[in-house]
């Protein structure tokens, strides 16, 4: 089926700069990651992941978190120089660190790692919103054609933006509960699935069938916020009334009724906004179905989609080294005093 959409005039690409090289440190949550961003190519990445520390708590405990960092920075910081073969000196134009949003104590070890750097190696520093970094993770590979539609979905956000032109983000709908991926981990662990739930249920899911139940497509007041509560709750419904249910079936049904409702609210943004292209980030954005979805999207509409590869949807360095390089090269900079914002909101609300 072929629909009309409003197809905006490219008004901007946005993409990573070709002239400025960038080391780039992410550690809002738990993965200690950073990377080195070298005239717009990623030369290395280094993600030391704290997956096994927190799954027995089916979530992220934030005390184990910063300290899992900061155990880890270093050995991290040291590897990914190395695997990039440069002399931070002389090779690099500055260094951008996740300020937020994130848990403070993780953010701290990340922005306290980048000002040693800045200060070592005499770069400048600059801080990046993590959202923004998703954004650029969606640009690392293909630039952007702006206006472009991006659904920002990991752990701790589900969010639709307009990024109307580089460096203006605007709010669109976000979720009104839980974000996609935390309804994915939590319904991971009723499941008796391992931690993060995300890649646990897309593989399980495999073996199912996404008809088995019809869990609910959570419809809210605006036609463009998600929420996710009311299926994670019919999922534990479910389970009490079929305790006999096979996890494969439940895994496709919830991930099926999840990138749905997704996509719903995607197609209605679509009818309303002039958009040069569509693109997916964050952490969920991995997710098998929500691609492919999001590739017949983009034939069906004959619109531009930007589907990054796995490793630059869930939380990485590149990403943030791109916004960085980005920012360098407008001449923003931070101060030495940058602090961290746990709760950062990177886009412009309607009134
Ligand atoms: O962006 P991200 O790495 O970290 C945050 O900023 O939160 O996203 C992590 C989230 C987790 O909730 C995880 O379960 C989810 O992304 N995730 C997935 C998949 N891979 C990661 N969700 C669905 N399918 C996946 N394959
Ligand atoms: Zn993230």
């Amino acid at each position: 089926m072929t629909r009309a959409v409003d197809r905006g005039e490219i008004v901007a690409v946005l993409s990573v700069p070709r002239k400025i090289s960038v080391l780039g440190i992410e550690t809002s949550c738990d993965d200690t990651a950073v990377a080195v961003v070298i005239d717009g190519e990623v030369r290395s990445s280094v993600i030391v992941t704290q997956q096994q520390l927190h799954a027995e708590f089916g979530g992220v405990v934030p005390e184990l978190a910063s300290r899992a960092h900061s155990q880890a920075m270093t050995r991290a910081l040291r590897r990914v120089l190395y695997e990039a073969n440069i002399d931070p000196l002389r090779d690099l134009d500055g260094v951008a660190v996740t300020s937020g949003p994130g848990l403070a104590g993780s953010l701290m070890v990340g922005v306290a790692a980048a000002k040693a750097c800045s200060l070592g190696y005499g770069l400048p520093l600059i801080g990046v919103d993590h959202m923004e970094g998703h954004v650029f993770g969606s640009a690392l590979e293909e630039g952007l054609e702006l206006p472009a539609l991006v659904l920002l979905v990991s752990g701790g956000h589900s969010e639709l933006v307009m990024v109307d032109e580089p460096g203006h983000y605007r709010f669109l709908g976000g979720t009104v509960d839980d974000a996609a991926g935390e309804a994915f981990d939590k319904v991971a662990r009723m499941l008796g699935l391992g931690f993060p739930g995300g890649p646990e249920i897309e593989a399980a899911a495999q073996g199912g069938s996404p008809d088995t139940v019809a869990f609910p497509r959570a419809s809210v007041a605006s036609d463009l916020d998600f929420s996710f509560s009311g299926v994670k709750t019919a999922v534990l419904r479910y389970l009490q009334s079929a305790p006999d249910a096979k996890v494969a079936d439940v895994a496709a049904s919830f991930q099926v009724a999840v990138v749905d409702a997704l996509m719903i609210r995607v197609k209605r943004a679509l009818d309303l906004e002039s958009v040069a292209s569509f693109a997916i980030g964050g952490g969920v954005a991995a997710n098998s179905l929500l691609r492919e979805r999001t590739v017949e999207l983009g034939r069906d509409l004959n619109l531009r989609v930007n589907v990054p590869s796995r490793r630059y949807c869930t939380d990485n360095g590149a990403m943030i080294a791109a916004a960085g390089a980005y920012h360098l090269e407008r001449g923003d900079r931070s101060a030495l005093d940058l602090g961290i914002d746990p709760s950062a909101e990177l886009m412009v609300k309607p009134a």
